[in-house]
């Protein structure tokens, strides 16, 4: 069967565009976005080109962890609306051809989670083995704090009943235990519940922690936790055969790969997507260098994902830039070149920075990067507000400080709500990324602002079937500062160039299969760049410039079903 270029494969050529509901649009003027705002808002993404929306968590919580403590799986925080509202907006980005997905965060509840407070009422309760308790905290239990800054241990002993549970991420948020049978036909009925109300998948919260079992007594004998995984990705295929995981997996290449699942067969059965950490730190690297080998490199380590599955590249998220997977001296560079102050700095290990600020706001650096992610392989996904170039807020609380409201307009507020600054989740950006400057009213306006450019970039992608489906290949070029790659099906090829540097260059690379004489055309400006003897493709590329180059192979070419 070869229909695999087929929308049933939505993900691949998808446009995945991460919100979170309270920062989004205030409908009630009460401070707090809703869903009736976000639906109010759905030309804005519609006119984006975005095909998925990722919301993140909406449902009821302490708020220890902005949503991601969670106290009851089934709701909707009433903050937000109400269920009806969320019916609502999945109906209304539906019909405009936006599929919606949510996070899962079910690694951990919230400790106000009435199974949690079941679990720590007695020793014997019903909910006990629901999470995960010990005696002592075992010394070979799992090591590595998530946030340092607050957290000594990943135990917490409870006084009521005289155990450690164990918890990943801060005290409030007790890990679950997915070896409990019972745990698991849960986390199915939240996965069936959401999908029966539209949801087309979900982003799935700290995977490698959610499948943890080590530091258990009986770790040994618990069953293989991939195994489990590829359970929850059957479970979800027979309630909605084409919604999706997206995997949060910040680990080295070989082991994120793994979390794809079977990797013999075409599909992979485990995760349909995971994100590229180590792509998107090593873009920081080249970026901050001014080289496109350190991420020359990555893109030639980075494991193929399964036929029908695909990476997920991005340029930012709602965490700190997490550079944890660069060396101690890579890692001072790009704190150098992009956050100097140990205020922009989280935990040692990243930067609590949007992008156009980290780069003066200079626009050349800033396109660069997003067009990157545009042609780089894998499934574009952008964090609210990069369309515009918004900046960050580090008078908010650690990450809270990329988390701002939304810039709709210049007015007080951004547009966001019309409520007192004191009412609103997180302050507003000020000062030259404040909404005065940067809001998606002005820019929808401007033929040349970030957010027209942001537009182009994405129809250009959406109309190249080659960097969703294609092979990829990273050439060699004559310049170091010149990232080359080409993504090939039979019926044509896109050659990407993208210079790192900040001089202009003529760069010279081959691709292969290519003959002399063919025309290659820049996919934003129409002009034509010819192929000289054995492939040899040169361009100039202004200072932190890019190109997309599209090689058409003739139909009538002998040669058509190979490279290009
Ligand atoms: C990863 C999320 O991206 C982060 O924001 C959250 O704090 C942790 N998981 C815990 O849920």
């Amino acid at each position: 069967m070869r229909l695999t270029r087929t929308s049933d494969l939505w993900w691949k050529n998808a446009v995945v565009y991460c919100l979170d509901v309270e920062t989004y649009q205030d409908s009630s003027g009460d401070g707090t976005g809703d869903f009736a705002g976000l639906t109010q808002r759905i030309d804005h993404l519609v006119r984006l080109g975005v095909t998925c929306v990722w919301l993140m968590p909406f449902y009821p919580t302490r708020e220890r962890d902005d949503g991601y403590d969670i106290t009851d799986f089934y709701a909707v925080d009433p903050r937000l609306g109400t269920l009806g509202d969320f019916t609502e907006f999945v109906r209304t980005a539906r019909d405009r051809g936006i599929r919606v997905i949510a996070d899962l965060v079910v690694n951990h509840t919230s400790d106000h989670h009435p199974w949690f407070q079941d679990a720590r009422s007695s020793r014997t309760s019903e909910h006990r083995d629901w999470y995960v308790w010990a005696d002592t905290p075992p010394e070979d239990g799992p090591e590595g704090v998530v946030f340092p800054d607050v957290e000594k241990s990943v135990w917490e002993y409870d006084e009521g009943t005289e155990q450690y549970y164990l918890h990943r991420f801060y005290k409030q948020q007790p890990d679950l235990n997915v070896a409990n049978p019972a745990v698991r036909d849960e986390i199915a009925r939240i996965m069936g519940f959401w999908t029966q109300l539209g949801l087309s998948g979900f982003r799935v919260d700290a995977v490698p922690f959610l499948l943890e079992t080590d530091g258990q007594d009986d770790a040994d004998q618990l069953p293989d936790p991939h195994e489990y995984l590829a359970d929850l990705r059957a479970f979800l295929g027979r309630r909605s055969g084409d919604a999706v995981l997206l995997g949060e997996v910040n680990l080295p290449y070989p082991e994120t790969a793994r979390f794809f699942g079977d990797q013999d067969s075409s599909r992979g059965d485990e995760l349909t997507m995971c994100f590229d950490f180590i792509g998107m730190q090593r873009m920081y690297l080249s970026m901050a260098r001014g080289e496109a080998a350190p991420l020359a490199a990555a893109l030639r380590e980075r494991p193929a994902a399964p036929r029908d599955a695909h990476w997920a590249t991005f340029v930012r998220n709602h965490d700190e830039l997490t550079l944890d997977k660069l060396d101690d001296d890579e890692r001072a560079e790009v704190f150098a070149a992009f956050g100097p102050d140990k205020d922009m700095q989280l935990y040692d290990r990243g930067l609590r920075r949007r992008l156009p600020p980290m780069v003066e706001g200079d626009r050349r650096r800033v396109e660069l990067a997003y067009s990157l992610l545009f042609t780089l392989p894998g499934t574009p996904v952008l964090f609210y507000g990069e369309e515009i170039g918004m900046g960050e807020n580090l008078a908010a609380e650690g990450r809270q400080a990329v988390r701002t409201p939304m810039q709709w307009t210049a007015d007080k507020g951004g547009g966001f709500s019309t409520a007192d600054a004191g009412r609103l989740p997180n302050p507003v950006v000020e000062g030259a990324f404040g909404p005065r400057r940067v809001n998606a009213h002005d820019q929808a306006q401007d033929p040349d602002s970030p957010l027209s450019r942001m537009r182009t970039l994405i129809e250009r992608y959406r109309e190249a079937p080659e960097l969703a489906w294609g092979d990829y290949e990273v050439l060699d070029t004559d310049d170091s500062g010149v990232l080359a790659h080409v993504s090939s099906l039979p019926e044509g090829a896109v050659l990407a160039l993208h210079n790192f540097s900040d001089g202009p260059v003529t760069a010279t690379t081959t691709v292969p299969g290519l003959k002399g004489g063919r025309l290659l055309t820049d996919l934003f400006t129409g002009d034509t760049v010819k192929a000289a003897a054995g492939g040899k493709v040169s361009a100039d590329l202004a200072p932190y410039g890019y190109r997309w180059l599209r090689v058409n192979t003739p139909l009538d070419d002998p040669d058509r079903t190979t490279a290009v």
